[in-house]
């Protein structure tokens, strides 16, 4: 496996993007010990404990389509999850976060970067391990606030980049019904309301389904219609169903 491991960085998906060079090797992982500049997705910063979290990214330099990239690392991290977890309450919450209940486990930021040689998707996945969160209102709770029990981040890295490379292996676009049938089988998503902002128009409505081509259906007063993009639907009601 091919890792380099950093003591600090400011995000381990922005030293990607500066190291071009290493890029187009496929699967290479950056983890950082510290992260100063952790990003989230919309903008949002991702903080994590020094030592005790896992902040990591992934090079994917096969096939360029971030949103499916997206959805296909979820399903892959949730899968070693799992093995951690025995719960019910730990599911996946489109287009990729990872929740246990009502509280944020693990972010996921893939980023289509331009190298010398083409395009590639940084993965980028931050991971609550041995971090405590009992009494914090902010909504993220840890692997060890779970299952009371230390983690080993080094294996818990490992798995999770080998259940990439497994999850990859058969990647295709549109994402087939195997990948979509775990995710419909393992999301607080479907039964939600959103707000869908579509041409500067909001319009609340519920998610009903997840899509091959990564969006998820919206019913809303007008019928249901599909998203465009990750980033114009805002989830503010969580309400964990199994899929139809
Ligand atoms: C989100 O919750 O919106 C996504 C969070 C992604 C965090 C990870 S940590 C490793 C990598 N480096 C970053 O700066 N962000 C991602």
């Amino acid at each position: 496996m091919n890792i380099i491991r950093l003591d600090a960085v400011d995000s381990t998906n922005d030293y990607l993007k500066r190291e071009k060079n290493l890029l187009t090797n496929n699967f290479l992982s950056v983890r950082a010990d510290i992260q100063t500049a952790g990003k989230g997705r919309n903008s949002r910063d991702w903080i994590s404990v020094p030592g005790l979290d896992l902040t990591f990214s992934v090079v994917y330099n096969t096939g360029v389509n971030p949103q499916a990239a997206s959805i296909y690392a979820g399903a892959a991290v949730l899968r070693v999850l799992k093995k951690y977890i025995s719960s019910d309450d730990l599911k996946i919450k489109w287009p990729n976060d990872i929740y246990f209940g009502d509280s944020k486990l693990c972010g996921i930021l893939c980023e289509m970067v331009k190298h010398d040689d083409g395009f590639c998707v940084i993965i980028g996945i931050g991971i609550n391990v041995n971090s405590e969160h009992a009494g914090s209102d902010k909504g993220y709770i840890s692997v060890f606030d779970i299952i009371s029990e230390e983690t080993c981040l080094d294996l818990l890295h490992r798995e999770i980049l080998l259940s990439l490379r497994e999850i990859f292996t058969d990647f295709s676009y549109p994402v087939p019904d195997k990948i979509l049938n775990e995710w419909r089988d393992n999301n607080c998503s479907i039964g939600c309301e959103v707000i869908y902002i579509c041409n500067d128009i909001e319009s609340k409505g519920t998610v009903t389904g997840i899509n091959s081509d990564c969006s998820i259906s919206v019913l809303d007063s007008d019928g249901i219609r599909t998203t465009e993009c990750f980033d114009n639907v805002i989830f503010f009601e969580k309400k964990a169903q199994k899929a139809v």
